[in-house]
């Protein structure tokens, strides 16, 4: 089954660079359509949680670290088939192997310092868009 929403976060590494406003550009250009978004911060504890998939992961620490670190962009998107064609725009997990033009390959530096997070599937989008926005916050 295709659904209509993703979940993104422009994560510490992007925003610090100043590339908020950029990333959401492109986010717009490419169709979708901004039904929710905050700014905010991970705690420890959301980080952990929203992460729990890869707490077993060699990187679990690192990537609780840098996620934690300072402020971030949180949104949910929408567009027909949004979780696969979001996860095109943003491009492989590594920048090294991103397509050009997508945002990992212009905004990220590492494949743990990566600028941008994508939804991988229908459930986890509604599963991720639950965790940091109610009901109410999603027009
Ligand atoms: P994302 O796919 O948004 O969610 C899981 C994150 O774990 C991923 O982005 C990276 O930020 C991070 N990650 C994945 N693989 C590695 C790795 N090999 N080393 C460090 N961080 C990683």
């Amino acid at each position: 089954m295709v659904t209509n929403r993703t979940f993104t976060m422009i994560k510490p590494d992007a925003v610090a660079q100043g590339h908020i406003g950029a990333i959401l550009e492109k986010i717009n250009a490419a169709g979708f359509k901004i039904v929710a978004m905050k700014y905010t911060q991970l705690s420890q504890r959301d980080a952990e949680a929203f992460y729990a998939v890869h707490a077993a992961r060699p990187f679990f620490g690192e990537l609780v670290a840098f996620m934690t670190r300072g402020p971030i962009v949180a949104a949910v998107l929408e567009k027909d088939n949004a979780v696969a064609d979001f996860r095109t725009l943003i491009g492989a997990t590594n920048p090294a192997e991103a397509a050009e033009g997508t945002l990992r390959k212009l905004f990220a530096t590492s494949v743990g310092e990566n600028a941008v997070h994508g939804s991988d599937s229908d459930a986890n989008a509604a599963i991720e868009a639950a965790f940091h926005f109610s009901g109410r916050e999603i027009f």
